[in-house]
């Protein structure tokens, strides 16, 4: 059997994911806690070079865990990203939402519990997925082809003390966290209906200053790489959200210095910053 285009996979996508879109009623959306973070400041943030110094420190330790490319994890090139902002945009309290086989949680914990030329641990990382990622029982990482849990990959790297893990749906969580953050991490469920309702109730949980980072977002809805897939959901929440007054702006972070995936630079994550301009 021939497999179908991407190109009408995408359009399928594109009128599913509308339509739940559209059966929500129209939520509010403080951004008055939203900080700043331009293209410029970030693009500063990548080319650091004392960063990318203590990033390779850490990434022969992290790449002696062999955390696989394979799962469904956030790319080695964008985890170097999140390392890199962290450093840039020094926050104490990080919030992620969407575990899975702590690709991710691993480079954020180890920038923030780290910070270049800081005396003592910095930061701490809360990590929510809406399954027990560390189930004994389970073992949900075998699936997925991790060789331990998100857990133990911070326990080798003496990390494990600055982070939470919880099992929540994020909706569930975000509506009762008492705690507040300086950057919110939207890695879970990218459907454009979860993501609309994520990112207020993330708002809520911002720290002053705060900002609130996407992955899977892909500006116009338009494909990044050569595979041509587009996840429509963040984006098409996004553009909803800005069509409603809300004043944010979305900061794509394009081509990274450094290769991400299918043999590009290209990265699908994107900052929620403040600040009133079409949502690309
Ligand atoms: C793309 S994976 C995250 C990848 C992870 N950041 C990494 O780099 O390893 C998405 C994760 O979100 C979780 N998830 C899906 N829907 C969710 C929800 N509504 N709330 C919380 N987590 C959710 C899934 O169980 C899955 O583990």
């Amino acid at each position: 059997m021939q497999a179908l285009p991407q190109s009408l996979l995408n359009s399928v996508e594109r009128s599913r994911e509308n339509s739940r879109l559209k059966r929500l009623t129209k939520l509010q959306a403080d951004c008055s806690r939203l900080g700043m973070f331009d293209a410029s400041q970030l693009h500063a943030a990548l080319d650091d070079p004392n960063v990318a110094e203590h990033y390779q420190q850490w990434a022969k330790r992290i790449d002696e865990l062999r955390i696989t490319a394979l799962a469904g994890g956030v790319n080695r090139g964008d985890r170097r990203a999140l390392f890199h902002l962290i450093a840039a945009f020094k926050p104490d309290e990080v919030l992620e939402i969407g575990t899975h086989i702590g690709a991710s949680t691993v480079y954020l914990a180890s920038a923030l519990a780290s910070r270049p030329g800081a005396a003592a641990p910095t930061g701490r990382l809360t990590t929510v997925d809406i399954i027990d990622v560390n189930d004994p029982a389970a073992k949900p990482w075998l699936r997925s082809g991790s060789p331990c849990s998100p857990r133990d990959l911070l326990a080798r790297l003496e990390l494990d003390w600055a982070v939470e893990f919880i099992a929540q749906p994020s909706l569930t969580y975000l509506s009762g966290a008492e705690r507040k953050f300086d950057l919110i991490f939207l890695d879970g469920d990218h459907s454009a209906a979860t993501v609309y309702q994520e990112v207020p109730k993330a708002l809520r949980c911002l720290n002053p200053g705060g900002l609130i980072l996407l992955h899977d977002y892909f500006p116009n809805g338009k494909p990044l790489w050569s595979n041509k897939l587009v996840r429509l959901g963040p984006w098409l929440a996004l553009n909803r959200l800005a069509e409603e007054g809300c004043e944010l702006r979305v900061v794509p972070f394009g081509e990274l210095p450094w290769e991400t995936k299918l043999g590009s630079s290209r990265s699908s994550l994107a900052l929620i910053s403040s600040g009133q301009s079409p949502v690309a």
